[in-house]
């Protein structure tokens, strides 16, 4: 069982720590708009689900666990984060999830998640394996004007929307995946099972 810790600073200036348990080595970082949690040892050896408490990720913020040994992000979207979806899909490769091995099918829709707020992803990209950088900000100078936010990997360039849809031109070839997950309350996700399939 995972538990989170918020700091409750400038939202836009949070400090994430992660930290890999078990004789592996730790790292800490310190990112704008991403937060970690730790899973414990015994759930990193036995590559378990992972339970997590998403009641204190704010709109706009990452949250970071391991699970299987592989970064999963959990984002906050905002409904205007939401309602901009649509508009990516001219420039999207997948724009309706139609590669099904990326995600469930319970996430093969327009947000590409269960409940619309709350993202799901394995934090890989799908090019190379190197993990891409979380930019949710609008139109930063770097990523251009129509820039709305999502994922930028800095190995070779591929970027994706803020569903993880990989949009054209990107060395990647396939969305972001989706690991299966369900909600154990409002507030509980459980990386790494589907409901009901263990
Ligand atoms: S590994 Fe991400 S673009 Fe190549």
């Amino acid at each position: 069982m995972a538990s989170s810790d918020v700091n409750k600073g400038r939202r836009r200036f949070l400090v994430g720590a992660t930290s890999v348990v078990g004789g592996l080595g730790a790292a800490a970082i310190a990112t704008p708009f991403i937060l970690s949690l730790t899973p414990s040892a015994r759930a990193l050896a036995a590559g378990a689900p992972v339970e997590v408490n998403v009641s204190k990720v704010e709109e706009g913020q990452l949250l970071r666990v391991i699970w299987r040994g592989k970064p999963v992000w959990i984002v906050h979207r905002s409904q205007e984060m939401i309602d901009m979806l649509p508009s990516n899909d001219a420039k999207l490769k997948d724009p309706d999830s139609e590669v099904v091995s990326q995600q469930p099918d319970y996430a093969q829709n327009i947000q590409r998640s269960i409940k619309p707020e709350y993202l799901v992803l394995v934090g890989i990209c799908t090019h190379l394996g190197c993990s891409p950088t979380f930019r949710p900000e609008l139109a930063p100078a770097d990523l251009g004007a129509d820039w709305k936010g999502g994922w930028y990997c800095p190995c070779h360039g591929s970027r994706f929307d803020l569903a993880g849809r990989v949009i054209k031109g990107s060395p990647a070839g396939t969305n972001l995946v989706v690991p299966p997950y369900y909600y154990k309350s409002d507030s509980t996700i459980l990386v790494g099972e589907s409901k009901g399939v263990a």
